[in-house]
């Protein structure tokens, strides 16, 4: 079974897509950390601008050195944000994603574009959103949390520039499948969403075995 999740910045889609593999014992994909590897080597390389090297960097990802905590940095969010815009990125990513998912047993992916272009054929998507307000104040606990210095107007300009950018690029849009299951947390706690989406899982799986 594939289940694919995608959703804005903090919408909570990262905790709900680890739930959701714990439980049904799938292997998971944070795809977001793909594209915070290629902006974080394109930040140290001073080349964030350079679209041509940044599909390099693209090209020779190795995911097996992708460290999650050096790569969940606010500058590194933003880096993510602006390769990812880019066609030459997304397509030296793809196969990787695809053969991620083609796994036997299946998988859990997370990202911005998962039900619309990796798995459009998957059997469980779900949309995970929530206000800007809620997710900005998620975010900025999570890196007050982490030592992170933040002030909470920043973290909420931060969300509102990355929702712009992701939803208003040409290449692979934020968006909602037409076939998702929409998920809104704004009034969720953590337990409460998981609930929700096993709930939205089990009603899709049963409806497309
Ligand atoms: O949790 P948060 O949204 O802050 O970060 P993330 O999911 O790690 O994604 C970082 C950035 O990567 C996003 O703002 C997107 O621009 C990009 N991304 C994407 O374009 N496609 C994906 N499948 C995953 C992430």
């Amino acid at each position: 079974m594939i289940i694919a999740i995608d959703g804005p910045a903090a919408s909570g889609k990262g905790t709900l897509a680890r739930r959701l593999a714990a439980h049904f014992g799938l292997p998971h994909l944070d795809t977001g950390l793909l594209y915070r590897a290629v902006g974080a080597q394109c930040l140290a390389d001073g080349r964030l601008g350079d679209e041509a090297a940044s599909v390099a960097v693209a090209e020779d990802l190795d995911v097996r050195t992708l460290d999650p905590e050096a790569l969940r940095t606010a500058a590194i969010g933003e880096a993510a944000s602006v390769v990812a815009a880019r066609p030459g990125v997304r397509a030296a990513l793809l196969d990787l994603q695809r053969r991620f998912a083609a796994q036997p047993g299946g998988a859990v992916l997370d990202g911005r574009d998962i039900g619309t272009v990796i798995c459009p054929d998957a059997p469980a998507k779900l949309f995970v959103t929530a206000s800007p307000e809620v997710r900005a104040e998620r975010r900025y606990k999570e890196l007050i949390g982490r030592g992170e210095p933040a002030r909470f107007e920043d973290v909420l300009a931060d969300i509102r520039i990355r929702d712009a950018r992701d939803s208003g690029r040409a290449s692979a849009p934020l968006a909602m499948a037409e076939d998702a299951a929409l998920l809104d947390t704004t009034q969720l706690g953590i337990e409460e969403a998981f609930a929700a989406a096993l709930a939205l899982v089990d009603s899709a799986t049963s409806r497309h075995p």
